[in-house]
């Protein structure tokens, strides 16, 4: 499978890396992370050049990292500085290092060229550092599924009156039709649902108790970063619906791993604009998201079962498909515009 290398990958919480090395993949690259003395964090190959035993199993030691099976060791550029019994280090004698970042409290790695490596280009929300917002940490949700069979469900509104009819959605979603808005970059796809009963997260949490309009807004951006944009305010209340963080309104962002083919991590966190100092309720909201993220995981990693059985199976088409589908364009697009500089490299 080929994936988008050219950008910026969430891989874990940067709170749960420690100076043990920890092993992770990404893109079908195994790598390895560990914590310096200063506390910044070092990513490099989990592949020792020797005979590829994994780095993660070795020892951390000072700044460096010594292989578990003959004790080559190298600094946290990916440099062998050391080889028992063995006074030359040959130039090949190196591991990739990535380029990594830590940003709303995610470790970040540029799996491309380091070159091309701008930071600007992470996923960014500017309501994370708004002293108006309130920004918790999520979790990670681990699918069995392709990234894109999530990044298709990321971009749907319509699912939500099903699969969250208790949490995220409400019956009286079911027949607005949903809109659609593309830019080079960007999709998004949104709907208002007018003069309608709360969803159960914002009448639990919100204090919206009579009717009201809602909305819901998905954005996604290359190559899996979503931002979902949901929210309510009495009925009539916010007439111009670019007003919307005037009613009660919560950002859940979702930023993903594609770990391999069927494997895909959902990190998320929420940034929300109502209750912005009642911390002692950030677990029980998260809870609450939690739970609705985990209906969206039975029914893709049931998907992916089946797509495996019968993989040419034939599917229809609907109108709600629109965005997924350009979505998917995009990122084949993306994938493909990378091929001439990766073919150079390879050759060089
Ligand atoms: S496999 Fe790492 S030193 Fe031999
Ligand atoms: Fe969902």
């Amino acid at each position: 499978m080929t994936y988008i290398k050219e950008a910026w990958y969430p891989v874990v919480w940067a709170d749960r890396i420690g100076r043990e090395p920890t092993r992770h993949v990404v893109l079908e690259e195994p790598i390895v992370l560990y914590r310096l003395q200063d506390g910044t964090i070092a990513a490099l190959q989990d592949a020792c050049p020797h005979r590829l035993a994994p780095l993660s199993l070795g020892k951390v030691k000072g700044d460096t990292i010594e292989c578990g099976y003959h004790g080559m060791t190298f600094d946290c550029s990916g440099k062998c500085v050391l080889i028992p019994g063995q006074e030359i280090i040959p130039a090949r004698a190196a591991v990739r290092a990535y380029p990594l970042q830590v940003r709303y409290g995610l470790v970040w790695l540029y799996m491309g060229n380091p070159k091309n490596a701008d930071p600007d280009r992470i996923f960014h929300i500017a309501q994370y550092d708004d002293p108006a917002w309130h920004a918790v940490q999520g979790d990670t949700l681990r699918i069995e599924c392709n990234y894109l069979s999530l990044c298709d469900n990321l971009l749907d509104p319509a699912h939500v009156t099903f699969v969250h009819a208790t949490t995220l959605g409400t019956p009286a979603g079911a027949s607005v039709p949903v809109n659609n808005d593309y830019r080079d970059d960007e999709i998004c796809v949104w709907r208002w649902i007018r003069n309608a009963p709360p969803i159960g997260v914002f009448a639990r949490f919100g204090g919206l108790t009579g009717m009201v309009d809602r909305w819901h807004y998905y954005n996604f951006t290359a190559p899996c970063y979503f931002r979902i944009d949901m929210g309510s305010c009495p009925t009539g209340s916010i007439p111009d619906m670019e007003r919307r963080s005037e009613g009660t309104q919560m950002y859940t962002c979702h930023v993903l791993t594609p770990v391999d083919g069927r494997t895909v991590l959902q990190h998320w966190f929420h940034v929300r604009n109502f209750r912005t100092d009642e911390t002692e309720m950030d677990a029980d909201l998260n809870a609450s998201l939690d739970m609705a993220f985990r209906e969206d995981k039975v029914i893709l990693e049931r998907i992916q079962l089946e797509e495996e059985r019968a993989p040419d199976a034939k599917r229809i088409v609907l109108g709600i498909d629109a965005a997924p589908m350009k979505m998917r364009r995009m990122v084949d697009r993306l994938i493909e515009a990378e091929q001439p500089a990766a073919r150079q490299a390879a050759a060089s």
